[in-house]
């Protein structure tokens, strides 16, 4: 039995449904939720932004449900509830180790708040001395670029036209940095293009140059099946992050997996309750992983409810779930290659190689215009922007320096209207053709200019909103105090 396999079988164990790909649908809180539109009236809404964050699973809800009258602070506490949540809590960490083939005699799986903090944590604690380098690449989220900027000198391997990481000039990188090499930072799954990275192969040329290798999983555990691989394996994965609010448990916590041996050594990157196991006035002597990465009290429901995610997820079987997902991205591809005006971005063949995210534009409208009729005018939920991926969208869309000059220009004043971007929407396990087919009829009615709202841009922000569109949100959710118009946030993933 492999460690999905035993995931799956503590989920029974502990009392859960078997639910097959074709009940997930059901399975989503808010799957039937109406929204309203520009016209005046509702529609149930068309969710494809599952790359930024996926909705909760029902089994996710009920495993909190069934665990907060238990509700207790961990490893504090000698109370009857504390014993039993710590039991869960630290059984929650195993979960999420055996979802990613971490073998936990010599891994530890550290929770965090989401993704980015891992990354941060492990930059932070890698202690690099001058001259270290790690090595990422064009593609990446700046949450798995910037955090290793902070405290190594870092290489960005290019892309290839069609978007992968360019694996010949990855070959040479590491060769001609090793012995200043300490790690190879990258995604598994792009959250622009969707592409995955061949990462155990690259693995296996890091750790022949004395290097290790981290995979930001942050797209990729939704919806591939991970294995780590042992420790003795050169292909084998050391360091992996993850975020529970993109694996359908968006209760705010994320994972860090990797040695034991590696988070034993040094001082914690943050310090405070919990890290130690005795302090005196001029000494701390530090508790054992993941202990002593966990500072403070910890996200306990947000632990429980990723460790039932990673239980219904495997469950149900990742291998069902990236079948169906590709079935449902390869029909998106054949409805929007259809579409004149349209410019896709990254591999629209080969789909294996990809998770579900399609990236476009449509000729000579801004990102943000196509965004707001999609939500506005299709009830229809995207991204749009640069995805916290600046260096790789940009790439992608061909912008000339001199075009990257102004611009940026122009943000630094506090003008974003011509930031440039793309429109992306993001597949969950759930999503079905009926989705697509609501993307493609609003995409052909907005490359005709068959759309009734005007829009307005909002320079601050460089979004645009509809005018007229003014919803009580109060009616939609009690605890919406005050409208919101627009987007409000700068840069999101
Ligand atoms: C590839 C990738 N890495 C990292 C992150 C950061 O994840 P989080 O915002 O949960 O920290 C994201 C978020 O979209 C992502 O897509």
């Amino acid at each position: 039995m492999n460690s999905r396999e035993e995931n799956a079988m503590h989920t029974h164990a502990e009392g859960a449904a078997r639910i097959g790909i074709g009940d997930l649908r059901g399975e989503i809180v808010g799957i039937d939720t109406r929204v309203p539109l520009l016209d005046g009236t509702e529609k149930p809404y068309v969710y494809l932004d599952n790359a930024a964050s996926t909705p909760v699973l029902r089994g996710v809800l009920r495993a909190v449900e069934e665990f907060l009258p238990w509700y207790s602070g961990v490893h504090r506490g000698t109370g009857f509830k504390s014993v039993l949540a710590t039991g869960i809590f630290d059984a929650a960490h195993d979960a999420v180790g055996r979802f990613v083939g971490a073998d936990l005699a010599r891994n530890t799986v550290v929770f965090t708040k989401n993704t980015t903090e891992c990354v941060n944590k492990l930059s932070n604690r890698f202690c690099f001395g001058p001259g270290d380098v790690v090595i990422t690449t064009m593609m990446e989220h700046h949450s798995n670029d910037l955090p290793w900027r902070k405290n190594a000198r870092v290489v960005h391997i290019g892309i290839t036209p069609d978007g992968h990481p360019d694996l010949e000039a990855m070959k040479r990188a590491i060769a001609r940095e090793k012995g200043k090499l300490r790690l190879v930072a990258l995604s598994g799954a792009s959250n622009i293009t969707g592409l995955c990275a061949p990462v155990h192969e690259i693995a296996s040329w890091a750790h022949a140059a004395g290097a290790r290798i981290f995979m930001d999983a942050a797209q990729l555990a939704p919806h591939r099946a991970i294995d780590m691989l042992g420790d003795d394996d050169p292909r084998h994965i050391d360091f992996l992050a993850l975020s529970a609010h993109k694996m359908y448990a968006p209760f705010g916590t994320g994972a860090l997996v990797g040695p034991k041996e590696f988070f034993e050594e040094g001082d914690p990157d943050q310090v405070g309750g919990g890290v130690v196991d005795i302090v005196t006035l001029d000494r701390a002597v530090w508790n054992r992983p993941p202990h002593k990465e966990e500072a403070g009290s910890p996200n306990v429901i947000g632990g429980v409810a990723l460790a039932a995610a990673a239980g219904i997820l495997s469950s149900v079987g990742m291998e069902a779930i990236a079948a169906h997902e590709q079935e449902i991205l390869s029909y998106g591809y054949a409805k929007l290659k259809k579409i004149k005006g349209l410019a896709l971005y990254g591999p629209t063949d080969n789909l294996e190689e990809k998770v579900g995210v399609m990236a476009f534009n449509v000729t000579g409208m801004h990102h943000s215009l196509v965004a707001a009729i999609l939500g506005v005018e299709g009830g229809i939920g995207v991204r749009d922007g640069c995805f916290c991926a600046h260096p790789y969208v940009k790439e992608l869309l061909h912008v000339s320096p001199e075009d990257e000059r102004v611009f940026t220009a122009e943000v630094i004043s506090g003008n974003k209207s011509h930031m440039p971007g793309m429109v992306r929407a993001s597949l969950g396990c759930y999503n079905t053709r009926g989705d697509i087919d609501a993307l493609a009829e609003m995409l052909e009615r907005v490359v005709k200019g068959d759309y009734a709202g005007t829009y307005v841009q909002d320079p601050a922000s460089g979004a645009f909103h509809a005018r007229g569109y003014e919803v009580d949100f109060s009616r939609y959710c009690s605890l919406a105090t005050r409208p919101v118009q627009g987007r409000e946030h700068s840069e999101a993933s």
